[in-house]
Formats: structure tokens, C-alpha cells, sequence
């Protein structure tokens, strides 16, 4: 049984799949249990024009054994380029590869290229044939129950006919519109596994927000056997510890958050000498802690504000912290703040 770490553009970064990776291998009890984690969903347009700009969601690290690099793009000529380039050279670091089919946010939904891939079904299904026949990696798809209710015969139809092609499809059983926030109609997802191609796995993905919902998902699997697999998002944000019931203490919540801190910062800097060279080494082989030169980092720790406040997100009282911390820059004056704030 596999358990996933959803994707998600601007949290699931190196670092951030690191910590859950560690806490999933350090708490999680149930045998015959894997994680899977997933990079951000990466543009394939920009890995063919300016792979330095965006190559950075790929990296990974020795201990992130089941990763699975998601892409997203309307081109077909880009996404097997793409798709072929990362087989190529990174198909040691990946599980599988992954296409992203659709995304609400407002700023994708307003490209009319984004909204044609929702419309036009039929050449969206050509395109997933097509990859699924170069990719020497397993190709899946992750995509959302339905537009709305005028759409929902012809997704249903859509995900059946991709399952032919795909070796595994995540469903997030919200429709577009609905966007994050809505519960909706969950037995889409069980109606989609009777009927999909037997060889396809169906991943459920959306609102497992807590260690014991996850739990009793498990044995609700464990008993019935319906569905393959479970992937989980927004709880994991705030809480990579959705995989532990263990509550840590102020001290525990420290150590891992300057852990994060840390890795982002080597990551980065890592990053730093990996664009330098001709063939990017996407494998970050060096965690050395404490960072020798913090100073030129301050990236890192900007970027880093967003992990900070979802950990202390459940403390009270972190209004005045949170605006210190958005002030400061360098890594001495962060890590003095975060050490005067959880030892109170
Ligand atoms: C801010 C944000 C960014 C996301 N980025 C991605 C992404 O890059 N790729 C993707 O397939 N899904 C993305 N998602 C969707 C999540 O992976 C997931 O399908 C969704 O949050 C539902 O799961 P949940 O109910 O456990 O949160 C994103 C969601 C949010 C809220």
C-alpha cells in the first residue's frame, strides 16, 4: 500500500519532501507501507527553453526512494521533449513521471491554452496515448473529478479511456470548481476504480486532514481493498507529521524547524553550483549542518517564512514573531528568533 504526499506548487520543494520523508521513515508503523512524494509541477515549456530556471523542482536526495516528477504543459512536441530529457538523464531519481491535468488556479484558468486541455478531451487523450507510448518511465495522470455538472458524463468517460493508457491516475474528487474548499461527491472515485482498465492503480486524493482519518482510511483499505492508493495536501502543510500521532513539544517542534531551515539553505546552495555546470546533477549528496556560509543565502531564508509560520501556525500568540521574522534576512538573527519564540 502506498500512501503520497500530493504535490504542491511552491511547498512540495527538495527540503520540504526531506522532513517528510524522514518523519514517515522515523513514526510510520504499518508494514507494507511506502511513501511517495512528488516535486512541484514543473512547466515543461520552461525545462525546454530555461531548464536553469525551473530545474530547481527536481532536485532530490538519496533518501527520497519513490519520487515522481510532475510536469505540466498544453504542447505535445514540448512535453515529449521533456518527458524524454528526464528519462534520459534522471530516470534513476524517478519512480514515475506524471502529467498535471488541471489545475484552477485563476491564473491558469485565465490561459486559454489550459482551458482548451479541459474542453477538447479528445486531443488531451491522444497526447496522454502518445506519452504513455515514449515513456519508458510508468506515465500517470493526476486530475480533478469534474469541471461541473455539465462535464462530469464526459470526465467520467475521459478518466475511463486515460486508464487504458496510464499505469496509475490520482483523482482529486473535487471538480474545478470547487477549487480546494468543498467536500463533494467522493463515490465518483470508487465508481471510476470498478470501471477503470483493471491494470490502471487509482489514487484518492483530497481531505484526509488528520493522523487518525488517514488510520482509519488504511483500514478501511486494508479491509475492502477498493482503491489503490491515498495522497495527501493541505494537511500536510502545516503538519508533516500527519503520519505520526506523536505530538511534539516546543523543543522537538524547534529542532525541525532549524532542520528545514537548514535544508533549504544547503539546498540552495547546492543548487547554486548545480546551475553552473553543463549537465545539471539533480542528486544533492551534501547536507552539511551547520551551513558554513549563511550570508549568501538570503533566499532560502525568505522562501523559507512560508514553512515557518504553517509549523507555529496552531501557537498562539506568534502574531509579533511572524512580524519580526518577515523583516529579517540573514540566518543568525532568523535562528536567534525562532530560539527565543518556542523556548518561552
Ligand atoms: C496552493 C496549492 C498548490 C497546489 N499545487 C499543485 C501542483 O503543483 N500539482 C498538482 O497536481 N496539484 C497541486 N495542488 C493540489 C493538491 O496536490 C491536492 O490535489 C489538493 O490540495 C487536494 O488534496 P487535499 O484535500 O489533501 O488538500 C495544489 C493545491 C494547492 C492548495
Amino acid at each position: 500500500m502506498i500512501l503520497g504526499l500530493a504535490p504542491m506548487d511552491w511547498f512540495t520543494d527538495c527540503a520540504m519532501r526531506q522532513i517528510t520523508q524522514n518523519i514517515f521513515d522515523k513514526y510510520w508503523n504499518k508494514s507494507d507501507y511506502d511513501l511517495n512524494l512528488r516535486t512541484e509541477f514543473m512547466t515543461a515549456d520552461g525545462y525546454d527553453r530555461n531548464p536553469w530556471w525551473v530545474i530547481k523542482h527536481l532536485l532530490t536526495t538519496k533518501d527520497q526512494k519513490n519520487l515522481i516528477a510532475q510536469i505540466f504543459w498544453w504542447n505535445i512536441q514540448t512535453l515529449i521533449y521533456t518527458v524524454m530529457d528526464i528519462q534520459n538523464k534522471y530516470r534513476e531519481y524517478f519512480k514515475w513521471i506524471e502529467l498535471n491535468l488541471w489545475c484552477p488556479a485563476n491564473n491558469v484558468m485565465r490561459s486559454g491554452w489550459w482551458a482548451q486541455l479541459l474542453k477538447d478531451k479528445k486531443t488531451t487523450l491522444e497526447m496522454i496515448k502518445k506519452l504513455s507510448e515514449i515513456s519508458t518511465l510508468p506515465f500517470s495522470i493526476k486530475t480533478r473529478s469534474w469541471i461541473d455538472d455539465t462535464d462530469k458524463k464526459n470526465q467520467t468517460q475521459f478518466i475511463l479511456d486515460a486508464s487504458k493508457y496510464c499505469s496509475i491516475i490520482s483523482i482529486h474528487w473535487r471538480t474545478v470548481k470547487q477549487h480546494y474548499s468543498w467536500d463533494a461527491d467522493r463515490d465518483f472515485i470508487y465508481n471510476i476504480k470498478k470501471l477503470a482498465d483493471p491494470n490502471c492503480k487509482i489514487i484518492w486524493n483530497g481531505w484526509i486532514k488528520t493522523y487518525s482519518e488517514l488510520i482509519s482510511h488504511c483500514e478501511k483499505q486494508s479491509n475492502e481493498a477498493i482503491l489503490d492508493w491515498f495522497m495527501i495536501w493541505q494537511s500536510a502543510i502545516w503538519n508533516p507529521r500527519i503520519f505520526t500521532s506523536h505530538i511534539p513539544d516546543k523543543k522537538e517542534l524547534k529542532e525541525i524547524i532549524l532542520q528545514h531551515l537548514n535544508l533549504m539553505i544547503n539546498n540552495e546552495s547546492e543548487f547554486q553550483k548545480m546551475i553552473q555546470t553543463p549537465d545539471f546533477d539533480i542528486l544533492i549528496t551534501k547536507n552539511k549542518l551547520p551551513i558554513d556560509k549563511p550570508e549568501i543565502l538570503n533566499r532560502p531564508i525568505m522562501e523559507f517564512r512560508k514553512h515557518l509560520f504553517n509549523y507555529i501556525k496552531w501557537i498562539p500568540w506568534s502574531k509579533e514573531f511572524k512580524q519580526k521574522i518577515a523583516q529579517i534576512k540573514d540566518y543568525e538573527n532568523t535562528v536567534k528568533e525562532i530560539n527565543n519564540f518556542l523556548t518561552i
